[in-house]
């Protein structure tokens, strides 16, 4: 009976053993099975993230303060509505940082001290820090500090890794046979529109040289006849050459003075920047006359004044428009939106270790 008993006692202490194993694997199972759908949406969660940077899904970039503080609305899917960049999600809110494949940071404000890089918070892995400025070297500061943080460069160069140029040819659609008649309306043989006026500046002695040898309508601020923007594009197709001076000497740095000022007013620009090469690299060909392709001014002046009374050799400096059209760039948004364009090229890891020495490359002071 005893030993009965004892079997008994035993086999129910054993039945409670198996029942507490059961609750135990019961246990287990639920604790697995929720940490394996904890781990899966977990995984989901990555794996979408990488697979942006593969090109599907969308590309966040988000703007970590906005350029000039022009705070622009993003409302919508701007990039599809506006402008038909599919997956491009442009966004200002600082809590997608976790998310964002591209951060933006405007550098003016970073050299003014008047924004701070977040270089305390983690970055995810493979997001992009990108530094963008569309100045010239002149104006970007010192950028020593700068060294080992950015891993993507937004400016107007061709070699940055997004280009922003100030303007860009786009073929037309159909061969234009509407050259209008370019000598209408003409009554200045040069016109030059300066505000800030520089003794050391290369395009002042340029200047100073080409009005000994031919006449130099003198328009803007430092000659006390400022133009309205209304009037200024009327007032230079009074021109038959307009001279698209650069204020510094950089490399691809080449603004609306030559796609706006010049070619939207119909005058030819007589341009003084970086060097001819780059300029062929991006406007029409035999559009354009550089100061350097003359031995001296005086042969630049000649040469003008000879072209200005050759109705025919005149005329050929307009023959670009039969095939292309000028786009001058838009706002910022579209600017940005670009940006998802280029993503799926860009190199899986970059880091500018001397972002300085890049942007001063090939400037001349
Ligand atoms: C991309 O962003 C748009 C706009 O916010 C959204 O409607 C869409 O679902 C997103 N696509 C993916 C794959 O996340
Ligand atoms: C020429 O000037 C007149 C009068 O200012 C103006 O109406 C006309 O549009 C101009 N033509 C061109 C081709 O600029
Ligand atoms: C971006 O730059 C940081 C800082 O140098 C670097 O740690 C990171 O690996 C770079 N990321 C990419 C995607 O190149």
């Amino acid at each position: 009976m005893r030993n009965q008993q004892s079997t008994q006692e035993s086999d129910h202490a054993k039945k409670m053993e198996v029942r507490s194993i059961k609750n135990g694997i019961i246990f287990c199972t639920i604790v697995a099975l929720l940490l394996t759908l904890y781990c899966g949406l977990q995984n989901r969660v990555k794996s979408s993230y990488f697979s942006y940077s593969r090109g599907s899904g969308n590309v966040t970039i988000l703007i970590w303060y906005w350029p000039f503080g022009d705070m622009l609305t993003l409302k919508g899917n701007v990039c599809w509505d506006r402008y038909k960049i599919p997956n491009c999600l442009l966004v200002d809110q600082r809590s997608f940082f976790p998310s964002a494949d591209v951060v933006l940071f405007h550098n003016r404000e970073l050299i003014q001290g008047s924004q701070q890089l977040p270089t305390e918070l983690p970055r995810p892995q493979g997001q992009r820090w990108a530094w963008m400025s569309l100045e010239s070297p002149a104006h970007n500061g010192n950028l020593k500090k700068f060294a080992n943080i950015f891993n993507m460069t937004i400016s107007y160069r061709r070699d940055a890794d997004v280009t922003i140029p100030y303007g860009e040819l786009k073929p037309l659609e159909t061969e234009s046979n509407l050259v209008e008649d370019s000598h209408i309306n003409k009554t200045s043989l040069v016109c030059w529109v300066v505000s800030n006026y520089m003794d050391h500046h290369r395009r002042t002695q340029v200047y100073k040289e080409l009005s000994a040898t031919v006449p130099v309508k003198v328009y803007g601020r430092w000659n006390k006849l400022p133009l309205s923007s209304e009037d200024l594009l009327p007032t230079i197709s009074r021109c038959y050459f307009y001279l698209a001076f650069e204020n510094s000497l950089a490399k691809d740095y080449v603004t609306e003075k030559l796609w706006q000022n010049a070619y939207r007013a119909g005058a030819v620009p007589v341009v003084l920047g970086p060097p001819i090469s780059d300029y062929k690299a991006v406007a029409p060909e035999h559009s354009f006359i550089h100061v350097d392709e003359f031995s001296s001014v005086q042969e630049l002046g000649k040469y003008l004044q000879r072209l200005a009374e050759d109705r025919k050799k005149y005329e050929e400096y307009f023959n670009w428009k039969k095939h292309w059209k000028v786009k001058v760039h838009g706002d910022w948004i579209e600017m940005l939106c670009k940006i998802c364009l280029q993503y799926s090229s860009l190199p899986l890891h970059k880091v500018y270790s001397d972002l300085e020495a890049w942007d001063k490359e090939g400037y001349r002071p």
